[in-house]
């Protein structure tokens, strides 16, 4: 007799934690890992979760151990193993039965393979999960894409074990095939661009104004009380504060500077420019990362240039936090209207005020912004944070200290690739006369490609110089 409410394949951390958490919520889990060791150690370790928690190192035997219609969680590694587990799963699973892939998958993978098994009647849903091991434990939010039926089979488990912000839990159903992890990559290029914002703004604190960890520490932990309150805010705070117990020196200055990435900060990247829509801050974000990593390449720089020159800045803490806020805005502006061209491209359906509510508790960029942001969607259907009447307030107040930091930063050459990416954007952006004018004269010029006149139409030409003077 098939007794588990739900199966999930790959205990490693993150596997483990979700798995931990649907058990604590009261549903009975079957679980299964490849190196079948791992399974007899977690349920051995599980405590008083033991008695809820079915472990099978047979896939056959794990499969059986699920009542019908069957909802199978798979938690392994992004690419080649998922189609891998799809192949081992399917002998195994009926009609009406579902995976749900919960790792950081790029979306058209996830579009593949939710065609590929509705083939075989079999219900696929992409499942971005978002916070870290602490989440999956205690409460992710998670951002659900793929067959709309399986996700009504599958929503009171994921329901129980979301976050909850105010109560309102954080999970939705976002729309068809790679819609889920569609939104989860763009989660991440947006906490890219909020992590890196944070870096540069240390940045100027420690070049421009000579402040050490523990008082820029001090400064993210007052900010966490006001519009910048967010858990990225709240552990810089903490990480700066953080000493190293061998040496006695702040951690922060000891660890080095180069930043790793998965990938989901290209993908978003890539999504941004494939849908032709400009989102600068994240793009400078992940290109921070790149020149981070580049470290060799970056000595040899400064050894060749030498080290700035710039002197103290005369920016203040106000400014700083203030551009911090306009940055994120355009961040943010940038980030949903990714999702808003993709909705429309994939006929997704993506409720964006509903994205920005399951944002609010549980994922990295959970925010006070992000409340504020679910309101203000909520009230229209703008696309574009820079028009929403909430937001254009807050940008015309904010706007100004971010323009004094980047130009703080040109002249006293700090690199502020993101915030001065933010702040070009929102420039061109609120350009109604534009310089693309010159653009169209060019491509005119060298390969008659045309350009439009008002009022004498499209496919104008330019009688342009058959040759060119030395
Ligand atoms: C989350 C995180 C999580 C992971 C990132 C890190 O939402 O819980 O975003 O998915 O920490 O993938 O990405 P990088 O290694 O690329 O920084």
């Amino acid at each position: 007799m098939p007794s588990a409410d739900i199966g999930l394949i790959g205990l490693a951390v993150m596997g483990s934690n979700l798995a931990l958490n649907i058990a604590e919520k009261g549903y009975t889990i079957a679980v299964h890992n490849r190196t079948a060791a791992k399974i007899d150690e977690f349920v051995a370790n599980a405590g008083e979760l033991r008695g809820r928690i079915i472990g099978k190192a047979d896939l056959a035997e794990f499969i059986q151990a699920i009542k019908r219609p069957r909802s199978v969680i798979i938690m392994v590694k992004a690419g080649k193993p998922v189609d891998e587990m799809i192949e081992q799963l399917l002998p195994h699973l009926e009609a009406g039965d579902a995976i749900l892939e919960c790792g950081n998958s790029l979306h058209t993978d996830t579009n593949r393979r939710f065609a590929y098994l509705q083939t075989k009647g079999i219900g696929y849903l992409g499942v971005g999960v978002s916070g870290g091991e602490e989440g999956a434990r205690h409460g992710p939010s998670i951002m659900v894409g793929g067959s709309k039926q399986q996700w009504h089979n599958a929503e009171p488990v994921l329901t129980a074990i979301s976050a909850k912000f105010n109560g309102e839990p954080c999970v939705a159903y976002l729309g068809e095939g790679g819609a889920g992890h569609f939104v989860k990559t763009i989660h991440n290029g947006i906490e890219y661009g909020d992590m890196q914002m944070i870096a540069e703004v240390y940045g100027v604190m420690r070049d421009g104004l000579g402040m050490n960890p523990l008082a820029a520490s001090e400064v993210f932990k007052a900010w966490n009380k006001g519009p910048l309150n967010s858990y990225l805010i709240e552990i810089t705070g903490h990480v700066l504060a953080a000493v190293d117990p061998q040496s006695g020196k702040p951690l922060v200055e000891l660890i080095l500077d180069k930043a790793g990435q998965k990938g989901t900060g290209v993908w978003s990247a890539i999504a941004a420019q494939q849908l032709g829509v400009p989102a600068t801050a994240i793009e400078g974000a992940v290109a921070a990362r790149s020149i981070s990593s580049r470290k060799d390449e970056r000595v040899a720089a400064e050894a060749v240039y030498g080290k700035r020159a710039g002197g103290r800045s005369d920016v203040t803490l106000a400014n700083l936090e203030k551009a911090l806020l306009a940055g994120k805005i355009v961040s943010y502006a940038q980030g949903f209207a990714v999702m808003a061209q993709a909705s429309s491209e994939n006929g997704w359906g993506l409720p964006l005020a509903t994205i920005a509510k399951i944002w609010r508790a549980g994922c990295i960029i959970r925010s006070r912004f992000l409340d504020q942001m679910s309101a203000a969607y909520a009230k229209g259907d703008n696309t574009n944070l820079l028009m929403v009447p909430d937001f254009v307030m807050l940008m015309k107040d904010a706007h100004p200290a971010l323009r004094k930091v980047v130009a703080a930063g040109a002249v006293g050459e700090f690199p502020l690739i993101c915030l001065s990416a933010a702040l070009s954007y929102f420039d061109s952006y609120r350009q109604g006369l534009g310089t693309a004018n010159l653009i169209q004269g060019q491509r005119d010029f060298f390969g008659a490609h045309g350009f439009e006149i008002e009022g004498r139409g499209a496919d104008q030409h330019g009688k342009w110089p058959s040759t060119l003077g030395g």
